[in-house]
């Protein structure tokens, strides 16, 4: 019998399910062991209050007929949930039979503070603030004692902790450490928002005396952080904590530990904690027992009683968010050991990550320090910082001088392969053994794996996942390692396909959306360049000057969202942002009038590679010409999306809008017959992907685009803007080959040149270490960009051959991309849908058949996993063409002979989504 699985609210997974910002959640469920014509007719969902952790109370039942599993409405028969409550919900199906399911599991969700009015609690900070000194912080502690009498602590049914910091905080009760959240509250908007965490701390609390302790830094709120150096203060010039902790008695009496002026504040251990510089603790200024209640040095001196300051501005949202935490995702031993020219000590982790080194078994004299220094590479076997830029990333800890001390970072984060470590007291066998690095991340659900006969094509999926991972960490980010980290918009704009089919990102993005639309408020409709808008002080360029792509994301990213989940919900939200931005477009004031004004300077198809290193900018393809292909390819989505949400007349505006920017851009940049005025890979991927040719021009352009490929021996000619499309733009056109002739290109540049070279991340040059070793002279020269990295879409819609037909998985296609000649004898991939996992896999082997007039024969096996409530259209190569099949639920095999002489019919791709 079919089982009923996964059963979710919204785009939530378990464990965030703590203290979220809904009052109605959309449910969702899968199916496990499924019969092959199962049908769901009916579903029927059990809604109940949680009053104590084992005490359900139904609240209603609801039985609709319906196929729907996915982002059901809430139930009508349900009240909206209020701040503060929990609430269980369990599904079960009818078949077409009117045979039920059993029930699902519960699932939980909970309620945080909807309202400012749930807020009881003082707005605290040290009394030494404002910061008025240049320099960077220590980090701060704030204590507060409470008594919990024995009959009370028993009637305890709940205890909530509410917290939230303008900076980055830990909290501790009673010694412990509350939650595993890193660099908490998270990057956000901080002017317009700022996030709390709930956390469940009811059995943290004993008998009598309490405490609770809160460790604060500056963190990214007044920390250094932005472009070119950035700035320190940027929302704020002090740190600030909020803490609100709810402990619920079985009378229904609530006690509130409230920060508030009775608070004391200290200087804790972390005498420096930047983002950028690193962090520095002093062991010999722990003060013992500071989070609990046993004896602590009372020393006036230490602990000073706190300000209240101005309640939080009610400008500033203070919100549950939507994104998963950070987390420590994975520890990593070293895999080596190296002693530098110089005579450093290096530790290599094999894997150029993000996070930082956690250090154990340190032994030695009070005062002796260990100094660690990170870099992403190495050059002339020293630790290369120089790409670092003014970031130092440096952590520094000296020696309580107690036994098996312990130290890793709480405050700040590096991207490093390598680690120098100076001033370990012990042999270097004892260090490397002692040494971890710990990879930190939004903890987002891995929704993709992708895997074939190539192994430097592995690699390079490898890496393209590991610098997603890097640069997911509250916000999406540049890179993670130099002076930036910034979440620069294009970046995303042009990784957002891609990223989709690697993580769940849904409501990472989601609430980074919502910031972004914050600071395009702020600027008057033109989005920042990066958000949150770490430029708020600059007066330079970054400011407020529109640029096409980086401020397209406000269109790309919410639709590449949509077209993974389905969800219209989060085109509904940033539809205002979209109208606005394109409202904002710069045009031409003379002459054609739909098109991006020409005296506009954009960034064109960045680290294009024939640009000079230091004029990214300067690629081979008119910047115009991509800004405005680019502006084309939104306009078409926005066609799209105001349709989606039924907005008629904004539709009739961007069909027109768009009839005449393509009716210009044509008379701008394409002959009649094709060719494109400038004569380069971008510019012809993006007019045959974005749909900018007539029928009747698409071969001859396509034959130009092939024609410059192989002039180029294979060799990448793109820079940002170009990349995602190149390869797709190839296959569309019916010339998989040519495509997989870039793709496995080892060439500089090329997608697996830095795999040859060692790579392990996605770098931001195709250069950016050059073949002899060294390191890219170009002051912007990154390790972990991911960027380039979209080609992994490819590899899952191309190689493997699985890909999205509409929007939210409904209908899938697979198409194996097996060519003649089997550059690929096999591929495979998986994508965690709304619906289930789908799955595809083939084997292709040469096999010796005589009476084919000496073209080659192959026989291909393919499996295919469809998930119920999904169709699969299935295209089997077979004899000299295409079998089309499609398929419903379950599991499909299929195998077939074909013939193929190295050219992928173009007809045996699926249609496009
Ligand atoms: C970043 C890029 C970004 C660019 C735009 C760089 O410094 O690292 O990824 O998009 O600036 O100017």
């Amino acid at each position: 019998m079919a089982r009923i699985t996964n059963v979710r609210f919204e785009h939530y997974h378990a464990p965030n399910t703590l203290g979220v910002e809904e009052i109605c959640p959309r449910i969702s469920w899968n199916y496990e062991d499924i019969l092959t014509d199962f049908e769901q007719i009916a579903y029927e969902l059990e809604v109940s209050e949680v009053s104590e952790p084992s005490k359900l109370t139904v609240i209603s039942t609801t039985k609709l007929s319906s196929s729907a599993s996915y982002l059901v409405p809430w139930p009508h028969s349900s009240p909206a949930l209020v701040s503060r409550q929990r609430a269980a919900v369990r599904v079960r199906a009818w078949d077409q039979a009117e045979n039920a399911t059993a029930w699902s599991c519960h699932t939980y969700l909970e309620v945080g503070l909807l309202s400012r009015n749930d807020w009881h609690c003082k707005r605290i900070a040290a009394p030494w603030g404002p910061h008025a000194s240049p320099g960077p912080d220590t980090e701060e502690l704030y204590r507060k004692e409470f008594h919990l009498d024995i009959s009370t602590l028993s009637s305890i049914i709940k205890a909530r902790l509410y917290i939230t910091a303008q900076g980055v905080y830990e909290a501790e009760i009673n010694g412990k450490r509350v939650g595993d959240h890193f660099m908490a509250p998270g990057w956000t908007a901080y002017d317009g928002r700022l996030q709390y965490q709930t956390y469940n701390v009811g059995g943290m609390l004993v008998p009598g005396a309490n405490c609770i302790g809160v460790r604060v830094a500056e963190g990214w709120f007044c920390g250094r952080i932005g472009f070119e150096g950035g700035h320190r203060n940027i929302w704020g010039e002090h740190t600030a904590l909020l803490v609100q902790m709810e402990i619920t008695l079985d009378s229904g009496e609530v006690l509130m530990v409230l920060s508030d002026g009775s608070w004391k504040v200290a200087k804790g251990p972390i005498r420096l904690a930047e983002i950028y510089d690193g962090e520095k603790y002093d062991a010999r200024k722990e003060i013992p027992g500071w989070s609990s209640s046993a004896e602590i040095d009372n020393d006036d001196a230490l602990w000073e009683p706190v300000l209240e300051i101005l309640d939080l501005s009610d400008s500033v949202t203070l919100t549950a968010g939507f994104g998963e935490p950070v987390r420590h995702i994975e520890a990593i031993k070293p895999v080596s050991k190296i002693i530098t020219p110089s005579g450093k000590v290096v530790l290599d982790f094999g894997q150029n990550l993000v996070g930082h080194v956690h250090l154990s078994n340190i032994n030695g004299m009070p005062g002796d320090k260990i100094t660690l220094s990170h870099a992403e590479v190495l050059e002339h076997g020293e630790l290369c910082t120089r790409p670092l830029r003014i970031c130092k990333a440096i952590d520094k800890y000296i020696l309580r001088g107690t036994l098996d001390e312990e130290y890793a970072p709480r405050f700040t984060f590096h991207g490093f392969r390598y680690a120098q470590v100076d001033g370990w007291t012990g042999d270097s066998d004892s260090l490397f053994n002692s040494t971890r690095a710990i990879v930190c991340h939004s903890d987002m659900r891995p929704a993709g794996e992708f895997s074939c006969s190539h192994p430097l094509v592995n690699k390079l999926y490898s890496n393209i996942v590991w610098s997603m991972r890097g640069n997911f960490l509250s916000v999406p980010t540049d890179c993670p390692q130099r002076d930036e980290r910034l979440g620069w918009s294009g970046d995303l704009a042009l990784f957002a396909p891609t990223a989709v089919l690697l993580y769940d990102c849904f409501n990472f993005l989601k609430n980074w959306l919502i910031d972004l639309e914050h600071d395009q408020i702020v600027l008057g409709g033109v989005p920042a360049m990066v958000t949150p808008n770490a430029t708020l002080p600059d007066p330079v360029w970054c400011r407020r000057v529109p640029c096409a792509i980086w401020h397209d994301v406000t269109i790309l990213a919410p639709w590449a969202l949509y077209e993974e989940t389905g969800d219209e919900s989060i085109l509904a939200q940033q539809y205002h942002s979209m109208v606005t931005w394109m409202s904002k477009v710069p045009r031409n004031s003379s002459g054609a009038t739909s098109l991006w004004e020409t005296s506009v300077f954009n960034l064109g198809d960045w680290l294009d590679p024939s640009a000079p290193p230091s004029a990214p900018w300067k690629g081979s393809t008119d910047a115009r010409l991509v800004a405005n292909a680019f502006l084309i390819h939104s306009l078409s989505l926005m066609i799209k999306i105001s349709h989606i949400l039924d907005q008629p007349t904004d539709t009739t505006h961007f069909s027109t809008w768009h009839a005449s920017a393509i009716s210009e851009f044509r008379n701008e940049y394409i002959t009649p017959t094709g060719r494109l005025v400038s004569d380069s890979q971008t510019a012809y991927a993006l007019a045959i992907v974005f749909n900018l040719l007539k029928l009747s021009q698409i071969p001859h352009a396509a034959d130009r685009l092939v024609y410059l490929v192989r002039k180029n021996s294979f060799c990448i000619g793109t820079g940002f803007a170009g990349t995602p499309y190149i390869c797709e733009a190839l296959a569309q056109t019916g010339h998989l080959n040519v495509a997989y002739g870039m793709l496995l290109n080892e060439k500089c540049p090329s997608w697996l040149y830095p795999v040859t070279m060692g790579a392990t991340t996605v770098w931001e040059r195709w250069d950016s270490m050059l073949p002899d070793g060294s390191i890219n002279e170009g002051e912007m020269t990154s390790f972990n960009h991911y960027a380039f990295g979209a080609i992994a879409r490819f590899l899952y819609e191309r190689v493997a051959g699985l890909r999205r037909v509409e929007a939210g998985w409904k209908r899938f296609g697979v198409s194996p991309g097996v060519i003649g000649g089997l550059p690929f004898s096999e591929a495979t991939a998986e994508h965690v849908c709304p619906f289930g996992t789908v799955r595809c896999r083939w084997v292709a082997e040469e096999v010796e058949v005589e009476d084919t007039d000496g073209e080659d024969k192959y026989r291909i096996k393919l499996q295919v996993s469809v998930p119920y409530g999904t169709t699969c259209e299935v295209f089997i190569p077979d004899g000299g063409g295409v079998r089309k099949e499609l398929v419903g639920p379950g599991e499909r095999s299929f195998e077939s002979l074909f013939v193929d002489d190295g050219s992928w019919p173009v007809e045996a791709l699926p249609p496009k989504s």
